[in-house]
């Protein structure tokens, strides 16, 4: 018997409905709890879970990990994992999977909509009405139509914003560390420099890595066209903000949008404070560009998803901190074992004599390993499941086994 067949979900902090609908393709009971919890209380909550769904705010370090006997996977329902001790859950061969590019589409449409109101100074004009100015004037208000994007960044964001800043008349150029394919009319250019004294707007679309971090640095600023936009979405760290702060005081840019700090409040209604506040044609947002009603949705199904896939048929495909396995389904009638264990010379055959022990015929295989861990699966011929389960545990390099039966 498959035991997280008769096991429990825990879902908490209010994930989105969807999680709950793809989730009950596992026939397991599903518990919701609306808030997050203290470590007491949730380790009560906890205590019988087979699989949990949480969100940023929960928690999961390595002593309450181990607390929870039965819990075979986490899913962070959101973008970041280090709320939870990646090390300790892989140490019990626990994936834990989230929803890197559930987002993409919100950050992209911010981004374009961000373009259109700093080329028609809008923060300005808004500021002025609420302060009861009407103060009517084309002056530094332009169309976007045939002006250039530089996208810094091609992936996922990059290239998504590349079409829609193409459907409304934009000529888009980019810049990746990486050759990429270029979309519609896009094309690349030869370097950062000359993306940065081409583009009437530079949108920054990469990930925080030693190489971009202050990759938008007094030089690089200077590159820019005169009164050029820019306009970060990315993360905190790849723009050194005194220098944007400089470019924009004295008139060298005409604008810029910023979402991401290099310091950034850790809970919500948290006061902030940035040297960019009160700055002309600025747009500051406390990183939201991907916090949609329907990125939450997006990220539920993908997150579920993965969830319904690790316990049906134990693929780690995505997991953050395991060796990714992914066997296409099992064929009828076939037992599949899903086998954690260290990475030591000889498991693999340790496994293969006790089942040919017991005459179980292997059909499909599949191992990885990474670091100190290794995970395979093995679809076998039915055979009798507890003999199977008292042989292979008895390999002391096991860490965790299942067997998945009809
Ligand atoms: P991605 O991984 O799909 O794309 C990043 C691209 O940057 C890749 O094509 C990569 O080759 C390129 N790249 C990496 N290092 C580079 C370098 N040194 N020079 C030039 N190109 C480089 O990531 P995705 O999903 O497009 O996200 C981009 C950024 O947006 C990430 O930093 C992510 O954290 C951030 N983000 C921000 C959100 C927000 O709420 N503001 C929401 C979602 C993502």
């Amino acid at each position: 018997m498959d035991h997280m067949k008769h096991g429990r979900i825990v879902l908490l902090e209010g994930i989105h409905p969807s999680a709950e609908t793809r989730l009950e393709k596992t026939g397991m009971e599903i518990v919701r709890v609306d808030g997050s919890l203290g470590k007491g209380d949730l380790e009560s909550v906890l205590h019988e879970a087979t699989m949990v769904g949480i969100r940023s705010r929960t928690q999961l370090d390595d002593e309450l990990i181990r607390k929870v006997p039965n819990l075979q996977a986490i899913g962070c329902f959101c973008i970041g994992t280090n709320q939870v001790d990646l090390e300790a859950a892989a140490g019990l061969g626990i994936p834990v999977f989230n929803a890197p590019f559930s987002n993409t589409r919100s950050v992209a449409e911010l981004t374009l909509a961000e373009i259109v109101m700093l080329m028609r100074r809008i923060p300005q004009r808004s500021a002025d009405m609420h302060s009861g100015k009407w103060r009517k004037s084309a002056a530094g208000s332009r169309e976007v139509r045939g002006r250039t994007l530089g996208i810094v960044g091609y992936g996922h964001i990059g290239s998504q914003l590349s079409i829609l800043a193409e459907a409304i008349g934009m000529k888009v150029i980019y810049h990746d560390h990486i050759s990429k394919l270029p979309l519609g009319n896009a094309h690349p250019a030869r370097d950062l420099e000359e993306l940065l004294s081409t583009a009437d707007v530079v949108s920054l679309h990469v990930p925080a890595t030693p190489a971009t971090r202050n990759m938008i640095d007094a030089g690089r600023l200077a590159m820019m066209k005169p009164e050029a936009l820019l306009i970060n979405n990315s993360r905190g760290n790849v723009v050194e903000i005194d220098s944007l702060v400089s470019a924009l005081k004295n008139g060298r840019l005409g604008g810029a949008a910023i979402d991401v700090f290099p310091e950034e409040p850790r809970s919500g209604d948290s006061a902030f404070e940035t040297p960019l506040a009160g700055l002309e044609n600025v747009l500051l947002t406390p990183h939201i560009g991907g916090n949609t009603l329907e990125a939450q949705a997006s990220i539920a199904d993908e997150v579920g998803e993965k969830m319904v896939r690790f316990a049906c048929e134990g693929s780690t495909g995505t997991a953050v901190n395991l060796p990714t396995v992914d066997l296409p389904s099992r064929g009828s009638g076939q037992h599949r074992i899903l086998h954690f264990h260290r990475n030591v010379p000889g498991v693999l055959g340790s496994m293969h004599s006790a089942l040919a022990g017991l005459g179980v015929n292997i059909n499909a295989e599949y191992l990885r390993s990474q670091d100190d861990l290794s995970y395979v699966i093995l679809d076998v011929d039915p055979a009798d499941e507890g003999a199977i389960r008292s042989e292979l545990e008895k390999i002391p390099e096991t860490i965790r086994m299942r067997i998945i039966v009809d």
